[in-house]
């Protein structure tokens, strides 16, 4: 029997945020008291009501295969929120539930990239933008984005990375790694280089509702953007359901055709309890969740106070979970792994988002736990 596996496998490396997240486990599993910055899975219980919804459903009996598109309560107040909230007008049968926002992100990928297309992704970006337009045959074209310009793409940067060849550009706003939140202007740079060389966006929003400065805004609403961006959401941020694998995404028709397809033969959907639990945390009260913000937004400014102080020039994250942090010339991934081993302190390093001496630190834990796990930090780079 052949080991020679479809191409795509030779291409994709494994993830470095699973292997500290490794690392960070096996070290708990010894009793090990780890401060765990490495993972942007918020350390806030899911709220009460959407537990409630979720606990009824299967009390209820609602334990069966789900429709595969999601079921129609979700569908609607996912489609009531993209339109009152996003500005992006969309019926109930233009949204498709899924097991995440990372396989509606892997959907849209699958189905817009054809083997060969070229893909234009932020640098630094998350990880696993690269390993789908991979998985799908593509090959990526990095733009690099400056610190100075807080990350965002700027218009001569699009420029000179989007051209007639390009298939799709992907859009993360907020973003992880950097906490970047676009502006309107942003996203009008975004508008004008998709339309004039006339390619598809894949607007990754999964951060949306943690925002400290600025607003959020959807580059679907754009005029000229409808007809070419797939919105994707989710549910594992901004409101402490990361276990919950619930996310979903929006586009236009033809697109959601095939992703139709694609999700009938491979996943199904999520489990329906979770889609009612979903529901009810974009219906109920909204003040839990703007309470996690508030807390983020305190744990940033201790992020930024404490790293100022000892003079690193750290961009202050407008949103998201996480800030990068440069680590001047030090090897980041090295440095990493000493800390965790022998400081007990998980960061990420910058080189698997695209960028090498940063590193990853996110704001999942309380405010002391971060600033103990940064003077780890400036210790070693002292
Ligand atoms: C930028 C970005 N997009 C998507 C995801 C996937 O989130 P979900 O839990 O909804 O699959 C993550 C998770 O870390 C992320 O950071």
């Amino acid at each position: 029997m052949s080991q020679a596996f479809a191409p795509w496998v030779a291409a994709v490396e494994p993830s470095e945020t699973a292997r500290m997240a490794d690392i960070a486990a096996r070290l708990r599993d010894d009793g090990v008291d780890v401060i765990d910055l490495s993972t942007a899975d918020p350390d806030f219980a899911t709220p009460e009501h959407v537990r409630d919804a979720a606990t009824a459903a299967l009390d209820a009996g609602e334990t069966g295969y789900p429709p595969t598109p999601g079921t129609a309560e979700l569908r609607a107040a996912v489609a009531r929120k993209l339109s009152a909230e996003n500005d992006v007008p969309t019926d109930p049968e233009e949204v498709y539930v899924t097991p995440g926002s990372k396989y509606a992100l892997l959907e849209a990928i699958a189905t817009i990239v054809r083997p060969g297309d070229e893909v234009v992704v932020p640098d630094p970006a998350w990880v696993s933008y690269e390993p789908m337009v991979k998985i799908a045959g593509g090959s990526v074209r990095r733009l690099r984005t400056a610190r100075d310009d807080g990350f965002v793409p700027t218009a001569e940067g699009l420029a000179d990375a989007v051209d007639d060849d390009t298939r799709l550009l992907i859009l993360n706003t907020p973003a992880n790694p950097t906490g970047a939140v676009f502006s309107p202007a942003d996203l009008r740079a975004v508008r004008d280089a998709a339309v004039a060389h006339d390619c598809w966006v894949v607007a990754d929003e999964v951060y949306e509702r943690i925002v400290f400065d600025g607003e959020h805004r959807s580059v679907a609403a754009y005029p000229g953007m409808a007809a070419r961006t797939v919105t994707v959401g989710g549910f594992s941020k901004g409101y402490a359901m990361a276990g919950w694998r619930v996310g979903y995404l929006t586009g236009p028709p033809s697109l959601l055709d095939a992703v139709g397809r694609l999700q009938s033969h491979s996943v199904t959907s999520t489990a329906i309890f979770a889609q009612r639990g979903a529901a009810a945390a974009l219906d109920g009260p909204a003040e839990p969740f703007e309470r996690m913000v508030d807390a983020y937004e305190t744990r940033r400014d201790a992020l930024v106070d404490r790293l100022r102080d000892a003079g690193v020039d750290v961009h202050p994250p407008a949103g998201g979970l996480s800030a990068f942090v440069p680590v001047g010339g030090a090897d980041d991934v090295a440095l990493c792994e000493r800390l965790l081993e022998d400081d007990h302190v998980a960061l990420t390093p910058g080189t698997p988002f695209g960028r090498e001496g940063y590193v990853r630190v996110c704001l999942t834990a309380d405010r002391e736990r971060i600033v103990a796990g940064l003077d780890a930090l400036l210790d070693r780079l002292d």
